[in-house]
């Protein structure tokens, strides 16, 4: 049994923790959260052992996983006192708020022999996995261009209102844009765009209102990205409308269809029908467990973690930290 302990149990942290319970070969040794009322319903449940104080998680317990859920600000120290005690860390995205932060993650990783993944859901996103997958293989034609959205009402309910706090959580270019910019980069094979526009209207202090629209261009490919939190009851919607040669794609948040150049569009079968609520403002998806299986999967076989690069991670951190 893999031992699997969770650092942060907010609205996050129980989807991370409801996939682990679905795990046949995980076992939840310990939950750790400030708020220990948080935590109490689900250490019963589940056997595992209460902390409020993650220093004392890590060197009580024997840790084969270390799954950081905590705000961002504090996912680096976290991280590396784990790793520095030779566990396996995963975080939940952002790794950290500029690009050092996080390469000095990566170093930690690197230091102690352990793994380390950031859990940048939409690659295990199966509508942006089909996507992807189009892309490499051309299904449809040659990219041409791309439009991402990522847009809804200000998560104003976090824990000690830590997100609308631009040094805890830096916003919305560090909690939502990185979703769309983190796929961006690697759709495109992780390179840096070769020009990038950013325009961002953005009120933290009178309003919730923090809204960007970026466009990255590689080469002749244009991508468009857009991303907000608003001051309104707007629900939250992700999606894309991508341009192929020979088809749009587009994935509305509910499905993904198809529409060739000449016949009437089809919905593509994500083999969704038994993906599981997440209990957030989120659609029922199995991607948070599908990136917590493949983690745990690698930890297991002590396979590396190379369905993402670092230097795709530290590139996206790197435009956050100059572009916005
Ligand atoms: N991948 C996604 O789709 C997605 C969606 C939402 C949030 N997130 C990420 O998940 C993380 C958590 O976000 P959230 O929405 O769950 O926030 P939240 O405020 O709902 O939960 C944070 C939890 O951490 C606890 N906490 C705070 N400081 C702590 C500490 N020092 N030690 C232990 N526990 C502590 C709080 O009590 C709270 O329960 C963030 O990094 C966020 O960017 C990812």
């Amino acid at each position: 049994m893999l031992k699997v302990a969770v650092v942060g149990v907010g609205g996050m942290g129980n989807v991370h923790v409801n996939a682990y319970r679905r795990m046949d070969d995980v076992k939840i040794v310990a939950l750790c959260d400030v708020v220990e009322e948080k935590i109490n319903d689900l250490c019963a449940q589940t056997g595992a052992a209460k902390y409020t104080d993650y220093k004392k998680m890590i060197d009580n317990e024997e840790i084969d996983i270390l799954d950081v859920v905590t705000p961002s600000y504090i996912h680096k120290e976290i991280a590396i006192y784990a790793m520095d005690r030779k566990i396996n860390v995963t975080t939940e995205k952002p790794i950290a708020l500029c690009e050092q932060d996080a390469k000095d993650v990566f170093e930690a990783a690197y230091r102690n022999g352990v793994k380390f993944m950031v859990a940048h859901v939409l690659r295990f996103w199966p509508e942006y996995q089909a996507l992807k997958k189009a892309v490499d293989e051309k299904t449809y034609g040659e990219l041409i261009d791309a439009r991402f959205f990522r847009i809804g009402r200000a998560p104003k309910w976090s824990w000690d209102n830590w997100m609308m706090d631009k040094e805890r959580s830096g916003l919305v270019p560090f909690d939502l844009h990185i979703h769309d910019l983190d796929f961006i980069m690697y759709m495109m094979g992780g390179n840096m765009p070769d020009k990038i526009n950013v325009n961002r209207v953005t009120n933290m202090e009178t309003s919730t209102m923090d809204h960007v629209m970026a466009t990255y261009v590689f080469g002749d490919k244009v991508i468009n990205a857009e991303a907000a939190w608003f001051d309104s009851t707007y629900p939250f919607t992700a999606g894309y409308l991508v341009h192929f040669e020979n088809a749009i794609m587009e994935y509305n948040g509910k499905t993904v269809t198809v529409y060739p150049r000449d016949k009437e569009g089809y919905v593509l079968d994500m083999g969704n029908e038994n993906a599981q609520a997440t209990g957030i403002n989120l659609p029922d998806t199995d991607a948070y467990y599908n990136e917590l299986r493949y983690f745990a999967d690698h930890v297991k076989a002590n396979e590396p973690i190379d369905c993402m690069k670092e230097a795709e991670l530290t590139n996206v951190l790197n435009i956050i930290d100059n572009h916005f």
